[in-house]
């Protein structure tokens, strides 16, 4: 297998676009990202694009093929990868494995989705989880998400206030992306007192519906210096699968996806957790952050809601986490976040993070988990190849 490099990534701003398209938002952060590569179009030879439901959100399926038309890329091979809202984590596994293998050496991944077209965009979201045993049951993501908030306060003493840190902490970060969907900060008794959703879960634990789309560029390791003097090597990329029905798992409080590919990416990569300098981890909910956050081994089980209210995962910490702002305040677009973590993870390698520019980073991870990790991808990226 040969090492691949991130030699190029770009994100458009998330949020509400009213006035851009489906296809707009993807061509757009795909030419970007082609620039920020020092490449041009024809230089790809292939591209991933990570969409979770194209058809309930826009109407629209085969999307690979339209993207490759819309940017004027056909008649390069283009391929949709779905994993629900760890879409855009498999498309960029792909592109590595693409590469990796010697099959493809200049390769596009791409998230793209666009949700606010719909006036509820709970059901389609809900497709993401067991139709027969939860979502015809009348189960959503929220609520599905607020039983395992339950578990872990019940079984490890966790603070309500302790999970709306999480979501705190995100909005703290957000306010300092411009591409953020929420550039705000808000408190703890502000989420507290937000419209319930999902007992015990309000408002502002939740990740918004967003548009948006991210890309990233992936070459040979050996190639990468050709384009730039900052490439981004790709340490590990891993992927785990779980029961998609929460019912059936053995525990609750454990996203068994994370911990396994997890496990694996610091074993591929021969680090540890305690060398990640940043982090962008999967927020769908407040409580999923903090999940995360022990899933990765960041921190004791059950230790997660303690770090948080002690500032442990703030940028100036050993371990800076979403320091985009994460989905609840960068946004969501569900197809587009396992994109958008690597371009965050990248820019702070690069030190191109701007004001949420956290010091002396050398490794970062990122996790994107579908459903309630009935999917998790892995990525470790670093600035040193080995
Ligand atoms: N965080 C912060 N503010 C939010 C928000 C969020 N998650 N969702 C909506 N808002 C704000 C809106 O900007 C709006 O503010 P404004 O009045 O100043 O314009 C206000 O709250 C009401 O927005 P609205 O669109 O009416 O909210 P809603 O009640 O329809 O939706 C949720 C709120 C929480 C139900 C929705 O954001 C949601 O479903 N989130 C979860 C998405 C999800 O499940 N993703 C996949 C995870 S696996």
């Amino acid at each position: 297998m040969r090492d691949v490099a991130i030699i190029g990534v770009s994100q458009t701003k998330f949020g509400e676009l009213w006035e851009k398209s489906f296809r707009d938002l993807v061509v757009e952060a795909g030419v970007a990202a082609i620039r920020d590569a020092n490449m041009v179009g024809d230089d790809l030879d292939a591209m991933y694009i990570g969409n979770m439901s194209g058809g309930l959100f826009v109407g629209q399926e085969h999307i690979g093929a339209l993207i490759a038309e819309h940017s004027g890329l056909a008649p390069i091979p283009a391929t949709r990868v779905e994993a629900a809202c760890a879409s855009g984590g498999l498309a960029l596994r792909q592109a590595i494995m693409a590469v990796a293998s010697g099959y493809y050496d200049h390769v596009m991944a791409a998230g793209v989705e666009k949700m606010t077209d719909v006036v509820d965009a709970t059901p389609a979201i809900a497709a993401a989880a067991d139709q027969e045993w939860e979502a015809q049951q009348g189960v959503t993501f929220p609520s599905l998400y607020a039983m395992m908030a339950r578990r872990h306060m019940y079984e490890y003493g966790t603070t309500r206030e302790q999970i709306a840190g999480f979501a705190v902490l995100g909005h703290k970060n957000g306010a300092l992306n411009p591409k953020a969907q929420f550039q705000r900060e808000i408190s703890i008794d502000a989420v507290l007192n937000s419209t319930k959703v999902a007992e015990p879960l309000n408002l502002l634990d939740c990740s918004p519906v967003s548009d948006g789309a991210a890309a990233v560029i992936v070459v040979p390791a050996d190639e990468a210096q050709k384009y730039t003097d900052t490439p981004v090597y790709v340490r590990a990329s891993t992927q785990a699968s779980d029961t998609i029905a929460l019912h059936s798992r053995k525990s609750l409080t454990t996203i068994q996806s994370t911990v396994l590919a997890s496990r694996k990416a610091y074993e591929i990569a021969g680090l540890k957790p305690e060398d990640m300098d940043v982090a962008e981890v999967h927020d769908c909910f407040s409580i999923n952050g903090l999940l995360a956050i022990e899933d990765l081994g960041f921190f004791e089980k059950g230790k997660g809601g303690q770090a948080i209210e002690d500032g442990l995962i703030e940028r100036d910490s050993d371990i800076a986490v979403n320091t985009s702002g994460g989905l609840k305040a960068r946004g969501h677009p569900l197809g587009a976040t396992g994109i958008a973590q690597a371009a965050e993870v990248t820019w702070q390698l690069r030190q191109e993070a701007d004001k949420r520019q956290v010091s002396d980073v050398e490794n970062g991870l990122t996790l994107n988990i579908g459903g309630t990790g009935g999917t998790a991808a892995v990525h470790i990226l670093s600035i040193n190849r080995k």
